[in-house]
């Protein structure tokens, strides 16, 4: 794909559009929009721009569009797979300006909002007038919503609640051509047509640019109970997790956190949790309801099945701070392994009990290739984080070596009945996997969308598809 640089007379064009103080070219700002979290990857964008609203945005692209300038619409830059780089430079459509929660409908348990509303204010806005939006991905306190959908985002509750494409009824979107639609309806059920809405949800900026967002809730259950569980083996620990379904009871959160994990997390965060020389990992295991009764029972009958797993003694988070100081751990983990070594963060996913067959693959697969993972993840939904470490593994085997096992790692996902990522999405870091899980004909198919919707291929490009 040929694309054109940026020139003063398009920033002109765009600044009669947005006002001029909404266009950037100031070195700061470019560096700002040049990473994402993804592992330590920059790209340099030519210009970035915030619009205020969707008219603004299709303008915008329309001109792109006529002059073939690459754009890369951005959230707040959590993201785990590099959706948000501007690989090709080109232009960063920033979302920021989109920070309104337009309406809570507590009659139809629905809220129509704007994509760059950060996750958790969102969760806050709704849970007052006790309603739910459940998916709280690990940065849920910065994250922005647009950004969860291109994603699809996932998080600790996806276990019981599902993701993020699970909530969404309807989605307002500019086409890449400049086009503005609505994908589909308000509605809980609707057989009409296509899906479009769940097509741009988890279409990772390609398709289209979400400018707003109409998500279902439910009703805020009111009470939950948490406990920690040590094993004395992570592969037990793994065992462990689907027989607790399997006994009937679906938690509303089964995390897998490695020893490893926990040491690094209580480096980077102020919080202790007791890890005796024995332990090799831990479970996390949320129950939540209205009646408190019921999930005392729950957790007296999960704490019962554990111990069949050989785990250590089950530790309750007695009062509302331990919860906290436990899920602050839990959600800092990421960030907890990347202040230790820079590292690859693989999002594997398989079903449910055939967890410990991939996280033992995980440990053989890195030995033969020499490399080190700290793991954990949402083990109820089978998804497990492996952060490969690169410590003192050279920048050549880095680059050369450890991808390969990364390939033998996913090749084993996919054996399982499993792919290569669960909710961070393929975006620039993993799109030389896809073939992992896709043939040509699957994937000749979803370049055939990608060309419908973006034939001159400006938007987001070189993200999912190699080529
Ligand atoms: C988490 C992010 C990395 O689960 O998905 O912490
Ligand atoms: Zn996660």
């Amino acid at each position: 794909m040929e694309f054109t640089k940026i020139n003063e007379k398009v920033l002109d064009e765009i600044r009669a559009i947005v006002g001029a103080e909404f266009v950037f070219t100031q070195k700061e700002i470019l560096e700002e929009s040049s990473r994402d979290y993804t592992e330590d990857l920059r790209f340099l964008p030519e210009a970035v721009v915030r619009p205020a609203n969707a008219d603004e945005i299709s303008r915008i692209m329309k001109i792109c569009n006529r002059e073939r300038i690459p754009v890369t619409p951005r959230g707040a830059g959590t993201g785990l797979s590099g959706g948000a780089l501007p690989v090709c430079g080109g232009l960063v459509i920033a979302m920021s300006r989109f920070n309104k929660i337009i309406k809570i409908d507590e009659r139809n348990l629905q809220a129509v909002v704007e994509p760059g509303v950060i996750n958790q204010v969102f969760q806050d806005a709704v849970m007052e007038k006790n309603l739910f939006y459940p998916p709280d991905p690990a940065s849920r306190g910065s994250c922005f919503l647009g950004g969860n959908l291109a994603e699809s985002a996932g998080g600790p509750k996806a276990v019981k609640y599902g993701v993020t494409k699970d909530y969404v009824l309807n989605c307002e979107v500019v086409l890449p051509t400049g086009e503005i639609i609505w994908t589909g309806a308000n509605v809980l059920k609707n057989s009409t047509g296509y899906n479009l809405t769940q097509l741009i949800v988890g279409s990772e900026g390609t398709l289209g640019i979400i400018t707003k967002i109409v998500f279902k809730l439910l009703p805020l259950p009111t009470e939950n109970l948490l406990m920690l569980v040590p094993f004395f083996s992570s592969e037990k620990a793994c065992e462990a997790v689907s027989a607790i379904f399997r006994a009937g009871i679906i938690p509303s959160a089964l995390e897998f956190m490695e020893r490893d994990c926990i040491e690094y997390v209580m480096k980077f965060v102020d919080v202790k949790i007791p890890l005796k020389d024995n332990i090799q990992a831990h479970l996390l295991i949320e129950v939540d309801g209205t009646d408190r009764d019921v999930l005392f029972k729950e957790c007296e009958k999960i704490s019962e099945l554990l111990y069949q797993y050989e785990c250590d003694e089950v530790l309750f988070a007695d009062t509302a701070q331990q919860k906290a100081d436990l899920w602050r751990a839990r959600r800092s983990a990421g960030e907890a392994v990347k202040s230790h070594s820079i590292y690859k963060e693989e999002d594997t996913v398989v079903p449910r009990a055939e967890l410990p067959r991939l996280l033992k693959g995980v440990k053989e697969i890195g030995a033969k290739y020499g490399f080190r993972s700290v793991c954990y993840g949402h083990a109820g939904d089978g998804n497990l984080h492996v952060n490969i470490i690169k410590e003192a593994i050279s920048d050549e085997d880095w680059n050369t070596k450890v991808p390969l096992g990364i390939r033998e790692i996913f090749k084993l996902c996919v054996e399982l009945g499993g792919t290569i990522s669960g909710e961070h999405g393929i975006g620039y870091v993993q799109k030389g996997y896809l073939d992992i899980a896709f043939n040509k004909t699957q994937l000749d198919l979803m370049k055939g969308i990608k060309n419908l919707f973006d034939p001159n291929g400006i938007l987001n490009p070189k993200k999912i598809f190699v080529n």
